[in-house]
């Protein structure tokens, strides 16, 4: 029996209205548009309004996936988020609500900015097991608000984005299936990317309040470094899972985290860095969004087209990492 695959069939995204130039921030911190540019390909950021969350990015993607795949019915949905709404309960079944989904099956999933690839993975096992015919995949993330708002380096390079993949049960061969995805992590590096505070190891609680560290903190070389290796080598299982080698990779959408990084993976791989879907300059790192949103920028733009060959890899917290191919479908992306 050939095994279910799990075909992409509809493709979603939105950005907070509100974009953040370099300028306007180097208006209120030690930076400069020149720095940022130069050190990490940014030249501006979207943040979501206050009041507002990370549900509400999520909906606004799900929404457009939804219409993107003729409104097929979904049989679950997974939330990859690293900012959900609360700590308690997940993001994902108030999002499916909102989506007006019924009483489907919805979870987050924790991976920080490989969140997206480890949600793929998870809604195709899903659909390989005969647990569901249909799955939306969420990829939202609102990083404006667990930055300090006195850290130049993570201001930089953060900004809050959705993108949404709707996925069916389709056949191995056809436009849209996934491969194989590719994953790995390396907790004994947890410490490089982390929210020291607020969780179990060390809750926030009024008594000792102003003593934690409620906001994110990374070691940026360190995890520069470690960045390159890991989409290199999990992109390079995912070459040869599917048949492939670097040279029949039509476009390349790797984690928006920094153009260097991006282009020290191709040169590593041998790949064109014109192959490249170069998204960040206009959006920064938008954590699990980054992959959906450079997918669909890169649809918007004519870059990407049905029949093309796609390799996505990611990486981020934990450590984790991941990648992934397919060949892209006739699908309308909103
Ligand atoms: N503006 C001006 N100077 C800045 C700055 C900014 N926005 N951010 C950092 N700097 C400063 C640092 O404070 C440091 O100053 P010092 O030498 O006086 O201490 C100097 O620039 C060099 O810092 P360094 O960290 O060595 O710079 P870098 O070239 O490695 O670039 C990152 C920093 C964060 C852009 C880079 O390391 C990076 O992109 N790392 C990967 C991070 C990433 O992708 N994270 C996502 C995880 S999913």
């Amino acid at each position: 029996m050939t095994p279910r695959a799990a075909v992409v069939c509809g493709l979603g995204s939105w950005l907070p209205p509100r974009a953040v130039t370099n300028d306007e921030l180097a208006r209120e911190l030690d930076t400069s548009d020149d720095w940022i540019r130069t050190r990490t390909g940014i030249g501006a950021r979207h943040i979501l309004d206050d009041g507002l969350a990370t549900s509400d990015l999520a909906v606004e993607a799900g929404a457009r996936a939804l219409k993107s795949a003729s409104d097929i019915a979904v049989d679950a949905v997974v939330l990859a988020t690293a900012t959900p709404d609360h700590p308690l309960p997940a993001t994902a079944p108030r999002v499916a609500a909102r989506l007006g989904l019924g009483p489907v099956p919805a979870f987050d999933v924790a991976a920080v900015c490989t969140g997206f690839l480890y949600g793929l993975a998870t809604a195709a096992g899903f659909i390989a097991a005969g647990s569901a015919d249909s799955v939306l995949v969420i990829g939202a993330d609102a990083f404006s608000r667990i930055l300090d708002p006195a850290d130049r380096s993570t201001r930089a390079i953060f900004g809050d984005g959705a993108g949404a993949v709707v996925l069916r049960a389709g056949r191995p061969d056809e436009p849209g299936a996934l491969g194989p995805v590719r994953l790995g992590s390396d907790g004994s590096a947890d410490h490089l990317i982390q929210v020291p505070s607020g969780g179990s190891r060390d809750p926030l609680r009024p008594a000792t309040a102003g003593q934690g560290d409620p906001y994110f903190r990374m070691a940026g070389q360190a995890v520069f470094r470690h960045a390159v290796e890991s989409m290199a080598e999990s992109s390079e299982q995912a070459l040869h899972d599917a048949g492939w080698t670097v040279k029949d990779v039509d476009l390349l959408v790797a984690h928006q985290a920094n153009v260097r990084i991006m282009h020290a993976l191709a040169d590593w791989m041998g790949l064109d860095r014109e192959r490249c879907a170069i998204h960040l300059d206009r959006v920064g790192n938008t954590s699990a969004a980054s992959v959906p949103l450079a997918l669909a920028d890169a649809v918007a733009s004519g870059t990407l087209r049905p029949g093309h060959r796609v390799l996505m890899t990611a990486f981020g917290g934990g450590l984790t990492w991941g990648a992934c191919t397919l060949r892209w479908p006739a699908v309308e992306a909103y």
